[in-house]
């Protein structure tokens, strides 16, 4: 039987990480973090005195780090030359320069051929997660989903993870800030693939969503 591929693609705080990983735990499939992929480059930049908002230098840098991706859902890994850079990506230094890194056609270019070979190499099918799967990096995935959820409760469920280091309507502006960057940009912004399932998680619980995404894989894999 093929591998199944799931995409899931949608803006930040729609609860995509967790239901990702958690979609990926109950099928025994592999699980990559594309969004984390990002930020790693942006750290690495932003750590090597690159100007994050000069494109030519960011392309020109692009090659240098050496970014390995885990694809265990259980224990999501990212290192960057070696060092383990789980903790450093979630900056909030990182969080406010990564849309500007990633709209750098360099960047997106080495990031999606990463993340079709990881594709490829996964044995039994993989979850992928991010913003532009379903129509750039895997068009032709099993299944694609689209998660929305009201700013409002992005905006919660984001200050919550910040542990209120930021209030709600701040984390709200940051938030519908990044999505315009990342919806406006020229090349392969945030979008909804024609073939994707909408799930609006606003008021599901990640158990809901989590059932529903499994639900809809499950379908799709009877159907084949
Ligand atoms: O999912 P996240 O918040 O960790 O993603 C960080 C940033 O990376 C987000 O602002 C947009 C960008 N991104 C992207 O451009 N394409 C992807 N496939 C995943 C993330």
């Amino acid at each position: 039987m093929n591998p199944v591929i799931v995409a899931i693609d949608g803006p930040s705080g729609t609860g995509k990480s967790s239901t990702s990983r958690a979609v990926a735990a109950e099928l025994g499939l592999s699980y990559l973090d594309t969004g984390a992929q990002y930020r790693a480059i942006t750290w690495w930049m932003l750590s090597n005195g690159v100007d994050v908002n000069d494109p030519g230098a960011v392309a020109d840098a692009v090659d240098k780090p050496v970014i390995v991706s885990g694809t265990d859902p259980g224990k999501p890994a990212i290192s960057v030359d070696g060092l383990d850079a789980s903790g450093p990506i979630r900056s909030q230094e990182v969080t406010a320069a990564v849309s500007a890194v990633s709209a750098v056609p360099e960047v997106r270019a080495r990031m999606v051929a990463y993340q079709r070979s990881t594709t490829a190499a996964a044995p039994g099918g993989i979850v992928v997660e991010g913003r532009d799967i379903g129509i750039t990096v895997l068009p032709t995935a099993t299944v694609k989903i689209f998660l929305t959820a009201s700013a409002e409760a992005r905006a919660a469920r984001r200050s919550g993870e910040l542990n209120g280091a930021l209030s709600v309507a701040e984390t709200q502006d940051a938030l519908i800030r990044r999505d315009a960057a990342d919806s406006g940009r020229k090349t392969s912004p945030l979008a909804k693939a024609d073939d994707a399932i909408e799930v609006d998680t606003t008021t599901l619980t990640l158990e809901q969503v989590v059932e529903r995404v499994v639900a809809l894989v499950e379908e799709k894999r009877a159907s084949r």
